[in-house]
């Protein structure tokens, strides 16, 4: 079967691979779709040090069930189309235990810590799957993965209508979170430093939109907010300048939740996150946030292909994402397309 692998940094192509056999307890899927995401680019350069090398790229997966155990919990049968959730946790530590397995002391990501599912099949712990309905689209099944992870991070927070959410970084994970803050009855203050961005995020019915090159990011959040300042602030960037940012953003008395990964350490004023009686909580992949993603996209109350760049093969695959590195500001979402 075809698969698009890494055998090392720098160095993507389209292989021919022996199509997987399940184990106990594995289903065997059909792969009808995957998004291609930041993830797998930091994995093509080389700068996620949580990846192994050879390595088979792709995590946002749909398809179609080819085996499964009959007497799998959810009760799939051959001919289902599923969604995969692709964080794998071991159940047996401390925050397995209390349900929080994305959280999981030895959680491997598909892609990055074992074999990603961008191939024509994948193998996939049977109740590690998600009934998608039967009318939605291959493309748009792909993009729920990057949904559950903004919707994490939205939930971290407690997000409630009627409140300001300041989202940092308008790439897909803070646009995501900004139309589902909007979703939520929420207001979205989105912040940037790209005005395209920006602009691109004001037509998916972003609220407020924030260059915070071009003008003072606290000044206008305190008008837009009435003085009261963001009672959420969800950081998508991952820049430490944005992390440090966050708590003149944050109300008192706020939420702070961080979902973008910094390559290194941010020094922060702890007397503020005192003083203001902060919460800041990290924000890790997703768990049991699956359902509601492909609820909001099947009722399009988040209109998840309005970020869709475009589709391609499998063929074009290993190219696209040479050209996604070199040119990333042309790009939101791709997504490999199977089946047309
Ligand atoms: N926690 C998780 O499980 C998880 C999952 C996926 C992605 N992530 C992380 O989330 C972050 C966002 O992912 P993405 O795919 O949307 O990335 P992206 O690179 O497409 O978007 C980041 C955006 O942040 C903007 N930015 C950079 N510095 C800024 C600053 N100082 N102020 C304001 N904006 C700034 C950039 O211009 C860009 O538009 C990344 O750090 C990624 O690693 C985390
Ligand atoms: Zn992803
Ligand atoms: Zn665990």
């Amino acid at each position: 079967m075809k698969a698009v692998n890494l055998e090392k940094p720098w160095n993507i192509s389209l292989v021919n691979k022996e199509k997987p056999v399940p184990g106990p307890g594995e289903a065997l899927i059909r792969i009808m779709s995957a998004g291609i995401c930041g993830s797998d680019i930091g994995a093509f350069r080389g700068t996620n040090t949580l990846v192994s090398y050879p390595r088979t790229i792709g995590h946002e997966l749909a398809g179609i069930v080819e085996e499964i155990p009959e007497d799998n919990p959810r009760g799939f049968k051959p001919g289902d189309k599923v969604i995969i959730d692709p964080y794998l946790y071991c159940g047996q530590c401390y925050p397995c235990s209390i349900g929080r397995t994305n959280c999981c002391t030895d959680l491997r990501v598909l892609g990055v810590q074992t074999e990603g599912g961008m191939a024509e099949y994948y193998c996939h712990p049977a109740d590690m799957l998600i009934r998608m309905p039967a009318d939605m689209s291959w493309t748009d099944a792909a993009m729920a993965e990057p949904l559950t992870i903004s919707l994490h991070g939205i939930h971290r927070g407690g997000l409630k209508a009627g409140e300001y959410c300041a989202i940092i970084g308008a790439g897909p994970i803070g646009l995501l979170a900004g139309m589902i803050a909007e979703a939520y009855g929420a207001h979205a203050i989105l912040l940037d430093l790209v005005q395209e961005r920006l602009d691109f995020a004001k037509e998916l019915g972003v609220e407020y939109t924030i260059n915070s090159k071009e003008e003072d990011p606290i000044e206008r959040i305190r008008q837009i907010t009435k003085g009261t300042m963001a009672q959420q602030v969800m950081e998508c960037s991952g820049a430490n300048a944005a992390i440090r940012s966050a708590l003149d953003y944050v109300s008192h008395a706020g939420r702070i939740t961080l979902t973008g990964w910094p390559k290194t350490e941010t020094p922060l004023p702890t007397d503020m996150i005192t003083r203001k009686e902060i919460d800041i909580r990290g924000a890790r992949t997703s768990a049991g946030e699956f359902e509601e993603a492909i609820d909001l996209i099947y009722t399009k109350k988040v209109d998840i292909t309005k970020i869709l760049t475009r589709t391609i093969s499998i063929d074009e695959a290993p190219d696209t994402v040479r050209d996604i590195e070199k040119n990333p500001g042309s790009y939101m979402k791709v997504v490999v397309n199977m089946c047309d």
